[in-house]
C-alpha cells in the first residue's frame, strides 16, 4: 500500500513519542490544597478521600516542607473551623489569630518562598454552611462581599501571597482589589474562582471541612452546569475587576470550559481537580477496576491539555512521584 502520510511514524517508539509529546507535566504546574485542623501532632484521613489528610498546623508545616522538597511550591489553605465558632456572618474568618491567619504565618515563617494561597469564602465559618450571609433563606450578596474583602485583607496581613475567593458573589473581585489597594497590599494577588459550577462532586470536600449547607443548595450563586457562555461572562468580568489568575472548577466535567477560557483570556488559567474527582479514581482503583497511577496521570494531563496553566489537585504529590 502506498501512503503519502503515515501518522504512526511519530508513535513507533518511546523516544519519538517523548520527542513529539505536546503536554508535559512539571511540579511547577501544581497548587496543593491543604486542610488544617486545630490541635497539635494530629492528622486524620478524610473518609471520602482515602490517602488525603486533615492535619494540625504543626503537621501541616511538616507537610509543606515535604512538598517544597519535592518541588511543589504553592499551597492552597482551607481550615476546619470549630462548630462553636461558626455564626451567620462568619465572624471567625476575620479573627487575626484565627486558624487561617496562624497557618499563613507559620508556613511563611518556615518556608518563606512557598506561595501561600488562601480560600476566601464563608462556608467553613458559617453556621449555615453557605458561602454567604443568610437572611430569610436568601444568600445576601453585598453584605457578604464586605466580609470577603475584610477576610482578604486579614489574610494579606498574615502574609498570604494570593487570596482565592471561591464564593461566586457578584462584585467580590473588585471589592477585594479595592480593599487590598486601600490597605497597601499592592503585592497580594487574587486567584479568582471565576467559573465555579454548582457541582455534586464537592461532596468529599464538604465532609473534610464539615461544611455541607444546612439548607438548600448553592445554585443561587454557583453556576448552572448546563451553561457555557456564562463561564466566559463571569471570567471576563473578574479579569476586569482585577483578578490575576482565573479558575475553572470542577475540572473534569468542564474541560470544554477550560479550553474556551484559555482561548479567550491573557491571564493564567487554573483548574481545580476537585475532591469528588479524586474520590472517583480512588474508589475505582480500590475495586481493582482501573490502574490508579495511570488514571492519575491521564486525568491530570487532560486538564493541562484542555488549557489549564495551573492545576490545583490532591494528586500533586502522586504526579511528582510518577513523573520524577
Ligand atoms: C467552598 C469551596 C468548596 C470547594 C473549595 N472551596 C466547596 C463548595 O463550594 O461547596 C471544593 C473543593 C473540592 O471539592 O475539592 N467555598
Amino acid at each position: 500500500m502506498y501512503l503519502q502520510r503515515r501518522n504512526r511514524i511519530l508513535r513507533q517508539s518511546p523516544s519519538i513519542r517523548n520527542l513529539v509529546r505536546e503536554t508535559i507535566l512539571s511540579p511547577n504546574d501544581f497548587i496543593v490544597p491543604l486542610f488544617i485542623l486545630e490541635g497539635e501532632n494530629s492528622q486524620s484521613e478524610i473518609h471520602s478521600m482515602p490517602g488525603y489528610y486533615r492535619r494540625s498546623l504543626d503537621e501541616t508545616v511538616k507537610e509543606a516542607q515535604l512538598l517544597w522538597s519535592m518541588g511543589l511550591k504553592s499551597v492552597l489553605l482551607f481550615v476546619k473551623c470549630k462548630d462553636e465558632l461558626k455564626d451567620n456572618r462568619g465572624t471567625e474568618a476575620l479573627n487575626p489569630n484565627g486558624l487561617m491567619q496562624r497557618s499563613i504565618r507559620a508556613i511563611k515563617e518556615a518556608i518563606p518562598d512557598m506561595l501561600v494561597m488562601t480560600d476566601v469564602a464563608l462556608d467553613p465559618f458559617s453556621s449555615y454552611g453557605h458561602d454567604g450571609i443568610v437572611e430569610n433563606n436568601q444568600i445576601l450578596n453585598d453584605a457578604t462581599v464586605e466580609v470577603l474583602a475584610g477576610m482578604s485583607v486579614s489574610h494579606a496581613q498574615a502574609g498570604a501571597d494570593f487570596v482565592a475567593p471561591s464564593d461566586m458573589m457578584d462584585g467580590r473581585i473588585g471589592a477585594i482589589r479595592k480593599a487590598l489597594e486601600e490597605n497597601n497590599f499592592t503585592n497580594t494577588g487574587i486567584m479568582s474562582y471565576s467559573a465555579k459550577y454548582a457541582s455534586c462532586f464537592y461532596g468529599p470536600f464538604r465532609d473534610a471541612l464539615d461544611s455541607t449547607p444546612g439548607f438548600g443548595d448553592k445554585k443561587t450563586y454557583q453556576m448552572d452546569y448546563a451553561n457555557r457562555s456564562e463561564a466566559l461572562k463571569e471570567t471576563l468580568m473578574d479579569i476586569d475587576e482585577g483578578a490575576d489568575i482565573v479558575m475553572i472548577k470542577p475540572a473534569l466535567a468542564y474541560l470544554d470550559i477550560i479550553r474556551d477560557i484559555k482561548n479567550a483570556v491573557t491571564v493564567p488559567v487554573s483548574a481545580y481537580n476537585i475532591s469528588g474527582e479524586y474520590a472517583m479514581i480512588k474508589a475505582a482503583a480500590k475495586q481493582g477496576w482501573i490502574e490508579e497511577d495511570k488514571a492519575i496521570l491521564e486525568t491530570v494531563t487532560s486538564i493541562k491539555r484542555a488549557g489549564a496553566d495551573l492545576i490545583a489537585t490532591y494528586f500533586a504529590k502522586d504526579v511528582v512521584r510518577l513523573i520524577g
